[in-house]
């Protein structure tokens, strides 16, 4: 597929995604969320990818929302469809892949910008992001899962807070609330969003991806957590990494993990 909105590159095993609608400031529109689906359903499919790196074009913003001209025509039917699929194709997607998924927030994340971040396994800001979910300055709540991951992350205060001031805040705060892992400099931004990736990539693949289900069971009232991690933490016996990260631990050399 050729892709209008996005930019898709991949070096050694991480994938960069880069939400590519500069003059807009990368906001969401129907094309971009429908590109987003397909280039995360390939991500996932293509064994070469290790991990995905989601970052926005230019200097300005990470992404700053969905895009309002779209929302002008809906209707209450529309309003839910869209949550819906969006939440169901791209942001559930996201927060259940079973790839470590990084934000790279390059500045402005505000609405649907800060919620396709918070649907990212770990989230790192450059000094002059600004994050917010401003929804109610148009009559709107969040709609792509903002309410929901916001209040697990940070707590229902300050959740609260945010969603109903439609403030947006700097990078220093986000850090202080725990809504994003580091704050570093706009110029630092990737290298320390590589850092951990390359990181993680060093570990075995299915181990990340059981800790990554097991983790997202906290915040799913419909499973019970404990028993998740006990079956995700069983399967992982069953997998050639672990008696290869034994191995290895045992002749005291590097694991040499190959996903299976
Ligand atoms: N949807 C559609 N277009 C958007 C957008 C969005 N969420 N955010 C920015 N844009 C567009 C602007 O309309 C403008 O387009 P134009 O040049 O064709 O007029 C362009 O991106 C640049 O934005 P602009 O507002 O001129 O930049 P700024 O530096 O003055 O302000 C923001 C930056 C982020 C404060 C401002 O763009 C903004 O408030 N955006 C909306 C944020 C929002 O409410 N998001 C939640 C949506 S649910």
């Amino acid at each position: 597929m050729v892709y209008q909105n996005l930019l898709i590159e991949n070096k050694g095993k991480i994938q960069y995604l880069v939400i590519n609608r500069e003059s807009k400031l990368n906001a969401l529109n129907k094309d971009t969320l429908f590109e987003l689906h397909i280039a995360l359903g390939d991500a996932l499919q293509n064994n070469k990818v290790g991990g995905v790196i989601i970052t926005g074009a230019g200097p300005k913003a990470f992404v700053a929302g969905a895009d309002i001209a779209e929302f002008e025509n809906l209707d209450v039917e529309g309003g839910k469809n869209l949550a819906h699929e969006n939440q169901k194709n791209i942001f559930n997607i996201i927060e259940g892949f079973s790839k470590p998924v990084i934000a790279a927030i390059n500045g402005f994340a505000l609405g649907g910008g800060l919620e396709l971040a918070l649907a990212c396994h770990i989230r790192i800001a450059s000094d002059n992001a600004k994050m917010g979910l401003p929804e109610v300055s148009l009559g709107l709540i969040p709609g792509y899962g903002g309410t929901q991951r916001l209040t697990h992350l940070v707590g229902r205060g300050k959740a609260l807070e945010l969603i109903m001031t439609a403030d947006m805040i700097s990078a220093a705060e986000a850090y202080q609330i725990g809504l994003v892992n580091y704050v570093v400099s706009q110029d630092g931004l990737m290298s320390k969003a590589e850092e951990i990736m390359q990181k993680i990539l060093t570990k075995a693949p299915l181990a990340i991806a059981a800790a990554i289900t097991a983790v997202n069971a906290a915040s799913n009232n419909e499973v019970n957590g404990f028993d998740v991690e006990i079956n995700q933490f069983a399967g992982c016996f069953g997998t050639a990494d672990f008696k290869e990260g034994v191995a290895a631990f045992l002749q005291k050399r590097k694991a040499n993990f190959k996903g299976r």
